[in-house]
């Protein structure tokens, strides 16, 4: 079987150590490796199989130095728009996990369950992007249900993680507890999120838009009509949440005035849907919830049921590891489609 040499950008980030996991796990063909990241971090060894690896600095010509073949970014938009052109011109193909490239028309977009052909393009530019976390995990939900039905309208309230916001996204929270329970909460520091994370919700995740909605809410709407190619009507609101890993979503689905909704075949549909399982015993209460997502390369439906007034109204509860699924996970799924679909004809 041919190898490719991988490099990976962030490769100390949470993203990052996660791609290695996942990377390891899926046996995914290796030749060389290479862990990517700043200058701060050179010195410092990734393991990988049993393996350890020094931590390189990011440069203009790395990747055509050490003959790089898949690039997956996830260090940041700004890192992406500088550098992925030069993972390119080096031969590489770039898998970007950041939303820099996302809605770029020659660009592919994609959830390999739901958008695989969508991959080819890639020829295009030499990229292919990662969606956003929340978008991938309710279009995984979407898909089946949109091939059933026909999907008009989607309204989504997110409950999303810490690590949503790396590292220090997940260290904010765990300190603020910390301070919560030594009497000093508010000293604590408030530097990832708005506002204090620790009992509390914050509803907005990323930057304010002219909208009214936020940068985040506005992805889901974009992204999941770009993947779905489809004109689907899309509200979202983002809620940040005191969990350090996996986004929760609850989403109410409107198909065409005409469906009566079977709960039962919408159930069936979603269960055959590759990645995707379904936990909805309410009496028993057994249903998705981040700790049975997390380190998981599942997404988990429940709550499915219809509407009481509108027959043409679903309504369910998803959850999945947003670093696994709606990140690592996803783009590795994109690599080895890539190499099936593209990477063997290179
Ligand atoms: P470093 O640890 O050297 O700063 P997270 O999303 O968990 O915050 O991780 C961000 C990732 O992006 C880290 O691996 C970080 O590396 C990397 N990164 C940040 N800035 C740069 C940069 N200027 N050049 C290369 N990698 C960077």
């Amino acid at each position: 079987m041919k190898r490719y040499n991988v490099a990976v950008v962030g490769a100390t980030g949470a993203v990052g150590e996660e791609l290695f996991r996942i990377l390891d796990e899926m046996d995914f063909p290796i030749g060389n490796l290479l862990p990517l990241a700043s200058a701060r971090s050179v010195g410092t060894n990734i393991e990988f199989a049993g393996k350890e690896y020094p931590v390189i600095e990011l440069t203009e010509t790395v990747f055509e130095e050490n003959d790089v073949d898949i690039a997956f970014f996830s260090a940041g938009g700004d890192i992406s728009a500088k550098y992925a052109k030069y993972a390119v011109e080096g031969g590489a193909v770039v898998i970007d996990n950041t939303s820099h490239f996302r809605m770029d028309p020659a660009i592919p977009l994609v959830v390999p369950e739901v958008n695989p052909e969508d991959i080819a393009l890639w020829r295009e530019s030499g990229i292919i992007a990662n969606p956003n976390c929340s978008t991938i995990q309710m279009v995984q939900a979407l898909k089946p249900l949109d091939d059933l039905y026909g999907i008009e309208r989607v309204d989504v309230s997110t409950y999303q993680a810490t690590s949503g916001a790396g590292k220090k996204g997940m260290e904010e929270l765990v300190m603020q507890m910390q301070d919560f329970f030594a009497f000093r909460l508010d000293e604590s520091k408030i530097e990832a999120f708005a506002h204090q994370i620790a009992l509390n919700v914050i509803p907005q995740v990323d930057k304010a838009m002219p909208s009214g909605f936020t940068k985040e809410e506005e992805k889901m709407v974009y992204e999941t009509q770009k993947i779905l190619h489809k004109n689907i009507q899309v509200a979202a609101t983002c809620v940040r949440v005191p969990v350090l890993r996996s986004h929760s979503e609850s989403i109410t689905v409107t198909f065409g005035e005409h469906i009566d909704v079977d709960v039962e075949r919408c159930r069936e549909a979603i269960e055959n849907f590759e990645n995707v399982k379904v936990i909805d015993d309410l009496p028993n209460s057994l249903y998705p919830m981040p700790i049975i997502a997390t380190d998981t390369d599942f997404t988990y439906v429940g709550r499915l049921r219809k509407d009481i007034y509108k027959s043409n109204v679903l309504h369910f509860f998803n959850v999945a590891d947003q670093i696994r699924v709606g990140a690592a996970t996803n783009a590795v799924r994109i690599g080895l489609k890539w190499i099936k679909l593209e990477g063997e004809k290179c």
